[in-house]
């Protein structure tokens, strides 16, 4: 079991009020809090070492460089990665997947080719591959979701066709909080020859994972969930693929050589990171990746899987609440979204506020997903590593105060 107590105060953040209450952050899903040790990484490079990466053969510009290629270096560890080369830095999830669609899509995606995605997909991995298909003549087709809120995966062998030319799929809803099983959709799709992207922007932050035991072909994520500062993304994805991708963006950095009619480009990873890197936030999501393995991955996703469980059975007491997702926590993340009958998400989510509880209302990005649930939005609670148990409560007995303020304005 993790000592939340003791993480809590690694996390200056928790100590605040709101509205004269006690801080209860269950916004996760959209962004994580950070630890002291992050904060300090950023503190310590902008004192002490700041210079600019790759270039100088200074002392601070060494070691700036130093702390930039360590983090990666950690990072690809955390990952399982093969080599820190194939970790490339973005600034989101969204800019990782949109490298992907560029770089590797218009050159492989072709008119009437297809891309399967899923209708459980957040924006940032749905609107990328429609302006693809729209610039390409391509189209897009979808592994439906069904009424447990999981993939209905018989449809998966005939979804997979002599023209899909990619699948890219979340590896945990952000809404609906399911985990998908990667690895029998990337045996199922390698099958065919057919590579797969795994968005892991909800995945990385909160289970344990393993590129290689994934076997996927791309992964992304973002830094400012998994306590990172904003601003950073990574993109994985195997060498050979990599190789034989063109830059994203082009500019300083991203060369070998330069002449006034062409240039060469760099090796990996760095043909990728044109212009100077976001080098303070990188070094912080390292201090951030050293902090998780500190903890332990395996025990983070134990602890939100008995977070889930303790959440879920806390809010089906709660009348008239509509709760999304499966139901079973084994095969769901802490990102819980609902609707309380009545009540709009948006009224739910100010009323909570007042009690000092941090939540998400409306479509979380997931428009179309959304549209198939039958309602414009949703509010959503989703816990991390310094959630406790005790959290999950307040947050059910705030929503038995939110109806009966709402029963009483009814009454009026
Ligand atoms: C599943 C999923 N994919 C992608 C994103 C986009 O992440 P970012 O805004 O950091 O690019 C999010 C953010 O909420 C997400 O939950």
């Amino acid at each position: 079991m993790l000592d939340v107590h003791r993480i809590r105060k690694d996390f200056p953040i928790l100590e605040r009020r709101v509205h004269g209450k006690p801080l209860v952050y269950l916004d996760n899903a959209a962004t994580s809090q950070k630890p002291r040790a992050v904060v300090e990484a950023l503190v310590d490079y902008y004192t002490r070492t700041n210079a600019n990466v790759h270039r100088g053969i200074h002392t601070l510009s060494e070691e700036a460089t130093a702390l930039y290629e360590g983090a990666r270096d950690r990072i690809a560890r955390f990952i399982g990665a093969p080599k820190p080369g194939t970790v490339i830095f973005t600034r989101n999830t969204t800019e990782s997947i949109n490298l992907v669609s560029h770089a590797w899509g218009l050159k492989h995606v072709g008119p009437g080719d297809e891309i399967l995605l899923t209708e459980m997909e957040h924006h940032s991995n749905l609107v990328p591959w429609q302006v693809l298909s729209q610039t390409r003549g391509a189209k897009l087709k979808f592994i439906p979701v069904t009424g447990s809120g999981t993939l209905a995966l018989e449809e998966l062998p005939s979804l997979l066709s002599e023209r899909t030319k990619l699948v890219a799929l979340t590896q945990m809803s952000n809404v609906l909080g399911t985990i998908n099983p990667i690895q029998e959709i990337v045996r199922a799709a390698h099958a065919k020859g057919i590579p797969v992207l795994v968005d892991g922007a909800q995945g990385v932050p909160h289970l344990p994972v393993n590129v290689l035991d994934l076997n996927c072909d791309f992964l992304v994520f973002s830094s400012h969930k998994m306590l990172g500062p904003t601003g950073v993304g990574v993109l994985y994805a195997k060498e050979a693929i990599l190789e034989e991708m063109d830059p994203f963006l082009a500019g300083g950095d991203m060369i070998r050589d330069v002449w006034l009619d062409h240039s060469v480009w760099n090796d990996l990873p760095w043909k990728f990171e044109a212009g100077t890197p976001n080098i303070a936030d990188v070094i912080a999501l390292g201090a951030a990746v050293d902090y998780l393995e500190k903890i332990g991955m395996d025990e983070i996703r134990a602890h939100e899987e008995a977070l889930t469980r303790a959440a879920l059975g806390a809010l089906r007491q709660i009348e008239g609440i509509t709760l999304y997702g499966p139901e079973d926590p084994a095969i769901r993340g802490a990102a819980i979204s609902f609707n309380v009958n009545g009540i709009h998400p948006h009224d739910l989510g100010q009323l909570l506020d007042e009690e000092g509880i941090a939540l998400r209302a409306g479509h979380h990005c997931c428009k179309p997903l959304m549209r198939k649930l039958g309602v414009a939005a949703t509010a959503r609670a989703s816990f991390y590593l310094y959630n406790s148990e005790e959290e999950a409560r307040i947050l059910a007995q705030a929503l038995q105060k939110a109806k009966e303020v709402f029963g009483v304005v009814a009454h009026r």
